[in-house]
Parts: C-alpha cells; structure tokens; sequence
C-alpha cells in the first residue's frame, strides 16, 4: 500500500532512540525526508546514518523541546534544508520520576511538564505555520497507557501523559479547517531501554496482562504511528489510538 507521504518532510521529535527511532525509520522506508530533533547528538547521528543507508535523507538537530524559541528557529531550519514541515511526532519525553506524590520533588515534577507536555505544545506551534502553508498536515503525539489509567508512583508523567489527549483533540478541532489531522497514541509496554531496565519480576507481572503475553516492539507503534501521519488517513483525527494489547482490557 502506497502511503503518499514519499518526500513529504517529517520530524521526529526524541528521534535518537527507541520509538522514535523506529519511526524515523519508518518514514524513511516510506520514502520522506526525516527531520530528527533530540538533545541525544550521538543517537541522532546514528539513526541519520541508518536512514541514510536505506537511501533516505535525514537531518538531525540538537535542540531542547522544552524551550520555545530553540523549537521554533530548528523547525524553520528544518524548513529551509528539508522543505515545509508538513508531519510532526512528537515521541521525545523523560520517563525518569518515579516516586509516590507526597515525596515527588517539585523540580522533577516541573520538569515532567516541561518536557512532556510544553515540550510537545511547543513543537506543534513550530510545526503549525508551514502546515497551515502547505494546507495538509499530520500530528501524532506519543502518549502512555500511564495517561489513560495512571501510573503508581509516576504523577508527573502521567498527568503529561493526560494532558496530551485533551491538547491533541483541541488541535484537531481547531485545525481540521486546514487538513491537519491531529491524533495520539498510547502504547503499554515496548521493549525500548526504559523496559530493558525494569526488575525481572515486574515484568513477568505485566506481561501477564498483555493478551499476547509480551511486550511489543518499538517497531509495532512504529507502523501504527506512520499510517495515522498517511494520505490514507485523511479522515481520522481526534483519536486516542490503544498500543497496549490488553494492558487497559478488564478481565477476570
Ligand atoms: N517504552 C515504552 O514502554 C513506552 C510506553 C508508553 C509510552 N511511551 C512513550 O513513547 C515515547 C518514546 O519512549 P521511548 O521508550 O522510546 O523513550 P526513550 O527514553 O528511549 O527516548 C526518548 C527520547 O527523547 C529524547 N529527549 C528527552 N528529553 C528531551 C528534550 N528535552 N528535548 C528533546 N529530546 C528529548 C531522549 O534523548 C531520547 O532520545 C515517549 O513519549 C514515552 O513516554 C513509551
């Protein structure tokens, strides 16, 4: 199936590693230029290496997402070297505050929003002008199942992960006028460093509750996410797609 995204310019935010690695890959095999945006230099240059390697085009820039005015000047170089910015995914986030809510410091609290939800508020806002230009667009932001039913000992992360969800149906609202779809998903568990790095009990617990009994692969939220930004899926927007085989499922 032909995606229709061939040399449209895509950016991936947290495109140094793990999921949105796989997805730069990903849009790279479907024929797009890729913007990688990351503070992971070594990672960056890594995946541009691979993508280049498939034959593809890819820049990677350093840039902080939780700072505005660094998040707009690299899209407008992105813009400039690439073409118009006409995909964004925003997959970069910390997942690294973990501690009950009355003993959560406050700084890693602010970070938790800085990062995970400004930092995604202000990619969008970059991306906005040149897809309102081009008068077709496609955002997809990376949210948990922890956003959806909360995380034991992971405040901050969840609530990001929330806030997500309300932020990308307000953009579909507001943006639909322009043929930019907007979309989350929320995967579960995928077998990226993060899980790598989980006690091995705990995730024999989880797997558990997976109806497929294992975790899935980055490249399995890779796939779903690079459809959502497609020509093919022009009429769905507004959507909070579940990853989690099973994980947000009731059973006996
Ligand atoms: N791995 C999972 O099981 C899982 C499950 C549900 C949701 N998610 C979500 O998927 C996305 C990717 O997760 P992952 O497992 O690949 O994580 P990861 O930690 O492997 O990758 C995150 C990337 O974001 C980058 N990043 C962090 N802070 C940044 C900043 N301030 N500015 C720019 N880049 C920054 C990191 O350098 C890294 O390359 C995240 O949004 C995460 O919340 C992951």
């Amino acid at each position: 199936m032909d995606l229709g995204i061939k040399d449209r310019v895509a950016v991936v935010t947290g495109g140094a590693r793990g999921i949105g690695r796989a997805i730069a890959l990903e849009f790279a095999r479907e024929g797009a230029k890729v913007g990688l945006l990351d503070i992971f230099d070594e990672g960056m240059a890594s995946t541009a290496a691979e993508i280049e390697a498939l034959g593809g085009t890819a820049l990677g820039l350093h840039c902080d997402v939780g700072e505005s005015e660094q998040v707009a000047a690299t899209f407008q170089k992105f813009s400039a070297e690439l073409g118009p910015v006409t995909i964004l995914v925003n997959s970069a986030a910390v997942l690294d505050n973990v501690s009950k809510i009355e003993i959560m410091d406050q700084r890693r609290w602010e970070r938790d929003l800085r990062v995970n939800l400004t930092g995604v508020f202000n990619c969008i806002r970059a991306a906005l002008p040149t897809m309102q230009q081009e008068n077709w667009g496609r955002i997809v932001s990376i949210s948990s199942v922890a956003g959806v039913l909360g995380g034991f000992g992971q405040a901050g992360y969840s609530a990001t992960k929330s806030g997500l969800l309300g932020l990308a149906k307000t953009v579909a609202l507001e943006q639909g006028r322009y043929n930019i779809t907007s979309n989350v998903v929320y995967p579960g568990i995928i077998a990226t460093e993060m899980f790598q790095f989980m006690r091995d009990d705990m995730k024999d617990r989880i797997r558990k509750r997976i109806v497929f009994r294992k975790e899935g692969e980055p490249q399995d939220v890779a796939w779903a996410v690079v459809f959502l930004c497609s020509e093919k899926a022009r009429y769905i927007t507004g959507v909070a797609l579940d990853l989690s085989a099973g994980l947000t499922l009731f059973t006996f």
